[in-house]
């Protein structure tokens, strides 16, 4: 990897056009920082993955710190350095940026090109669970991190945060994964969304759509991954957090996996499923979550009153392999939890989606738009589409500002798709056609064959993705946009 001085990102400062922060730059040792942007750096670095050493890329503060902790009526306040040797953008999954800070390459920040920095600044108005990532597949490689947005109302509370990215891994570089998956050898430019798409001229999609419905087998997982992480580790040698005898934690879970869904296994232990995607909801008790990819739940766990070490899993879905971290006290006995598990877990479903109820729901308004959004497309072709459509013929989803929007996402494909709309947070506010209160968040989990409407208001006006968070069925089609001027 090419080192870049600190001279070199002074000297880019000029190159933050798009964002257009106030803050300035003096990074040296021993000088104070003129203003308060967080540096973010996008590096290279190298962990150990089953003994095996593997570089992957990272974002991390000047401290060491991966990711970023922030406060709710705080600006985000970020510079963000490329130190890679390779263009790149971060998209802060979670957050409302005024369009035009979203960091999604070419909506509308072109990529960060290696050496040079942009800063970011915005008022923070979402609070929770927040990651940032790569929006290309460099997100393959690990280039993504916890984003979390503390709620001042929250800071009397007397629960141990504990944060945890999960990760799906492959020795192989994603451009390698992805032409295993269409057969093709064609390379992707830049690794940005404008060379993400398939030429999409000789499929009709609306016919095979159609066709995929006639299917009789689901499909869950489609890439084989050498090892699922835990903040960077297996189960060979796991995270252990260590917590009091009658404490309570809080349970942070990103799942920040390109292509796997996980349903997270609280063990003996009894959680409560408190928020989703940052959002707060009517509290849920159990042990088993699922969790798609983009997804974040927080999980309040009391401890027992004795000593006790106790692990809480991800399984993968449809597989027996797991990852997960370790809950211990001081004197707490570790036992070793195996990577594998004795059965193959069942695909996700909206059992707990269903029951969600937010806390804050969405003011009653009638909807002013409502948009049908079909999934299509399947294994076979490895070309995925909504309405019929890929990326690179996408049709944008155009709405009126000020309107309260519905989304009727309708699943007709045979595999499960966590859909992800950017600059808003949406309440799901349907299943199948039962009208409910449900969850506010930002990406939800279309099972095969379901229909899960969502609501938002049209109030932060751009050109926003909207996309399956399965990383490369974005690739390969599944995204579009939802747009409106101001
Ligand atoms: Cu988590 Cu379009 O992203
Ligand atoms: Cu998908």
């Amino acid at each position: 990897m090419q080192q870049i001085s600190r001279r070199q990102f002074l000297a880019s400062t000029a190159a933050a056009g798009v964002a257009g922060a106030a803050s300035s730059l003096t990074g040296f040792p021993g000088i104070a920082r003129a203003a308060t942007a967080t540096i973010i750096r996008a590096e290279s670095r190298v962990i150990d993955v089953a003994g095996r050493a593997a570089t992957v890329f990272g974002l991390v503060q000047q401290d060491g710190t991966h990711g970023l902790v922030s406060q709710a009526g705080e600006d985000f306040n970020v510079r963000l350095e490329n130190a890679l040797d390779a263009p790149t953008l971060i998209h802060w999954h979670g957050l409302t940026p005024p369009f035009g800070q979203d960091g999604v390459p070419d909506l509308p920040q072109p990529l960060l090109q290696s050496g040079q920095a942009y800063d970011y600044r915005f008022p923070l108005e979402t609070t929770g669970t927040h990651w940032m990532h790569a929006h290309t597949l460099q997100e393959q490689q690990l280039l993504a991190a916890p984003l979390i947005v503390n709620d001042p109302a929250e800071a009397g509370l007397d629960e141990q945060p504990v944060v945890v990215l999960f990760h799906d891994f492959s020795f192989k570089t994603p451009e390698e994964l992805l032409a295993g998956l269409t057969g093709s050898t064609g390379s992707m430019a830049g690794h940005s969304m404008s060379g993400m798409s398939h030429d999409m001229s000789n499929m009709n999609g609306m016919e095979q759509g159609a066709a995929t419905q006639m299917a009789s087998t689901m499909d869950i997982n489609d890439i084989e991954y050498d090892a699922y992480l835990a903040n960077d580790r297996t189960l060979d040698d796991p995270q252990v957090s260590s917590v009091e005898k009658s404490g309570t934690v809080r349970l942070r879970l990103i799942n920040g996996a390109t292509a796997t869904a996980f349903w997270i296994d609280t063990g003996s232990l009894e959680g409560e499923a408190i928020a989703v995607d940052g959002n707060l909801v009517v509290p849920v008790r159990g042990r088993r979550f699922p969790l798609g990819m983009g997804q974040r739940i927080d999980i309040r766990i009391r401890l027992p009153r004795e000593e006790g070490a106790w692990p809480v899993l991800a399984l993968r879905e449809g597989s027996a392999e797991r990852t997960g971290f370790i809950l211990a006290t001081k004197g707490g006995a570790m036992k070793r939890v195996s990577s594998k598990g004795d059965k193959a877990e069942g695909p996700l479903d909206l059992a707990l989606e269903a029951s969600l109820l937010a806390t804050k729901p969405f003011a009653e308004k009638a909807a002013g738009a409502s948009e049908p959004v079909v999934l299509g497309g399947d294994m076979a072709k490895y070309a995925w589409t909504i309405n019929g459509r890929g990326w690179s013929d996408h049709r944008p989803i155009a709405v009126n500002k000020g309107d309260r929007v519905e989304l009727a996402i309708r699943n007709g494909s045979m595999m499960g798709h966590p859909m992800h709309l950017h600059g808003h947070h949406f309440q799901v506010v349907g299943i199948d056609g039962r009208r409910f209160s449900g969850a506010v968040r930002d990406t939800v989990w279309l099972p095969p064959q379901r229909e899960v409407t969502v609501a938002f208001d049209a109030t932060n006006p751009g050109t926003w993705a909207f996309h399956c968070h399965h990383l490369y069925h974005m690739a390969t089609g599944m995204m579009t946009v939802v747009q409106y001027a101001a």
